[in-house]
């Protein structure tokens, strides 16, 4: 009876999508924790438009991000390879950095490009920029871009993030570098950006590029990695002192205002029973902001760590009519976003050894996860360490722990920079089903199943590192002053002359 359902289930997918490709729409905030939004327990924040699609659609309990830090969780997320393999580490890009994501690495886009997808990219890339231009998401399959190339702290921008103009601003950033740019596919199109106006200027983008899209009939891919809810946090006015949370809460209010606007293009256009939206963040809250900095709710530490704060994600998958609501326990991660796309287009997978695994049994019949173990890479990897940690079923073993600066402040001693590198051997285990904030770890003594648990971690974990040929480190190319974007290119003195 199962099997009848589940074929015919299986087969109307299929046929829907041979059909009529299916869009996708993905959706990514920045240095959001697991205890952030309001579907996920937090209880100030506003989040309605977040919460309708966690009540409508799946929502993942045990979903993880590969990297504790921006860049290399980026480049997994678009690669569905591990960020050792492309060399986006150690750390993350910066606005006058030579590397970036390798162009022979094939991003989402990429993949979906043959099958005749309209493509865009909005907000937040992170992924270089390097001469001309080079690694732009316009090089990376991306038909369109409309957003900050890097983290909008990489420049002078706090006197750009107060509303009401009268309010003091909050924190620093980078002051020796170009204030930060808007830029519409290769062009700066503002600098400094008005960050006030800025989420008016994605819903816009996204309102022309879905209404264009649908009405040529064509399939779409839309990414929108957000600025917020990363420091220094600003809000227009559609979402400034209006939430319960404060400037954090704010910000994270705005994002979920450009979803609902999305959402609702989606259902005017009548793409929105095609359309696959998915949901995640690319790393834990950063600690180091205090109340600013996000909630990694019960998890340990936030960004930054391999602790559990530092890569457990919110994640949620909608489309109505094809994804029943509910909640999943399943372990998935932003490597499967990838194959997952790619086997709901019919697009090829790239020749290459893959990270991520096809996700559809989860989506669709909250069937078993085909990933037995998550890796944990601290922000440096390293061959000569290896993982930091891995999670194989309910149990996670770490060989290294190591606090990080982005989770100082913190009553927790193991998670601020303090707590200094410490290797483990035997490894601390944590039965995360029982123990999800990593507070007991199990004694291989008193517990003597956990020997073989150990056993079976430590095979899969010499199988993984077999497989594994790190990339050259793109972040460690080095940065040159000439290559950080300036909308005046002949101006003097750099880089404050660089405003247009
Ligand atoms: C990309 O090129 C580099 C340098 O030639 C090479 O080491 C790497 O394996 C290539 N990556 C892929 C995915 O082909
Ligand atoms: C960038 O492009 C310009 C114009 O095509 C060229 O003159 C310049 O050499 C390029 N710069 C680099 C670093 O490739
Ligand atoms: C910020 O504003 C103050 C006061 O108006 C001004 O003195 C300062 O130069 C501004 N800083 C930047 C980076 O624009
Ligand atoms: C989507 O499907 C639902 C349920 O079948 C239907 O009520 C709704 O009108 C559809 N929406 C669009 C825009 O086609």
């Amino acid at each position: 009876m199962t099997f009848i359902l589940l074929t015919s289930f299986l087969s109307f997918v299929l046929c829907s999508t041979s059909a009529s490709p299916p869009n996708f729409v993905l959706l990514f905030a920045d240095d959001l924790g697991f205890g952030d939004l309001g579907c996920f327990g937090h209880p100030s924040s506003l989040t309605p438009n977040l919460d309708r699609l966690a009540a409508g659609g799946l929502r993942f309990t045990d979903f993880y991000c590969t990297s504790p830090v921006c860049s290399p969780s980026r480049a997994s997320l678009l690669t569905g390879r591990y960020q050792t393999r492309s060399g986006v580490f150690p750390g993350v890009l910066y606005p006058g950095s030579i590397g970036g994501l390798p162009l022979n690495e094939t991003t989402i886009a990429e993949v979906l490009k043959p099958l005749g997808y309209a493509t865009a990219a909005m907000g937040k890339w992170h992924l270089g920029l390097g001469a001309n231009g080079t690694f732009l998401p316009t090089r990376q399959g991306f038909d369109q871009y409309l957003g900050i190339p890097y983290s909008h702290d990489m420049g002078p921008c706090h006197n750009l993030t107060c509303f009401p103009p009268d309010v003091k601003c909050f924190g620093f950033c980078d002051l020796g570098t170009v204030t930060v740019p808007l830029m519409h596919n290769e062009v700066i199109k503002q600098q400094p950006v008005d960050f006030l106006d800025l989420e008016r200027a994605y819903s816009d983008f996204a309102t022309n590029f879905i209404i264009s899209s649908a009405s040529k009939k064509q399939p779409f891919f839309l990414y929108y990695p957000s600025h917020h809810t990363h420091y220094p946090q600003y809000a227009g006015p559609g979402a400034a002192g209006r939430s319960l949370r404060g400037p954090f809460g704010d910000a994270l209010m705005e994002m979920d205002n450009t979803i609902g606007n999305l959402m609702a293009t989606l259902e005017k256009t009548g793409v929105i029973n095609n359309t696959l939206v998915f949901f995640t963040a690319d790393n834990g809250p950063e600690l180091m902001r205090r109340a600013r900095g996000g909630s990694a709710g019960l998890l340990k530490c936030g960004k930054g760590t391999t602790y559990e704060g530092g890569m457990r994600e919110p994640a949620i998958a909608y489309w109505p009519g094809i994804i029943k609501s509910g909640v999943t326990h399943e372990i998935a991660s932003t490597l499967d976003v990838l194959p997952t796309f790619a086997a709901l287009a019919g697009a090829k997978l790239p020749p290459v050894f893959l990270d991520g695994v096809d996700m559809r049994d989860i989506l669709f019949n909250q069937g078993k996860s085909k990933r037995e173990a998550m890796m944990f890479y601290p922000i440096d990897p390293t061959e000569k360490y290896g993982l930091f940690a891995i999670r194989l079923g309910k149990y996670k073993a770490h060989f290294y722990t190591q606090g990080a600066s982005h989770s100082s402040s913190t009553p927790d001693p193991d998670c601020p920079a303090t707590a200094s590198f410490k290797p483990h051997d035997p490894p601390l285990i944590f039965n995360l089903e029982d123990d999800p904030s990593e507070n007991y770890p199990l004694s291989l003594t008193d517990q003597p199943h956990i020997q073989a648990v150990l056993e079976e971690i430590l095979k899969v974990k010499a199988d993984f590192e077999a497989t594994m040929v790190f990339g050259q480190s793109q972040v460690s190319k080095g940065t040159d002053p000439a290559l950080e974007p300036c909308c005046n290119p002949e101006c003097s003195p750099k880089p404050s002359c660089c405003r247009c």
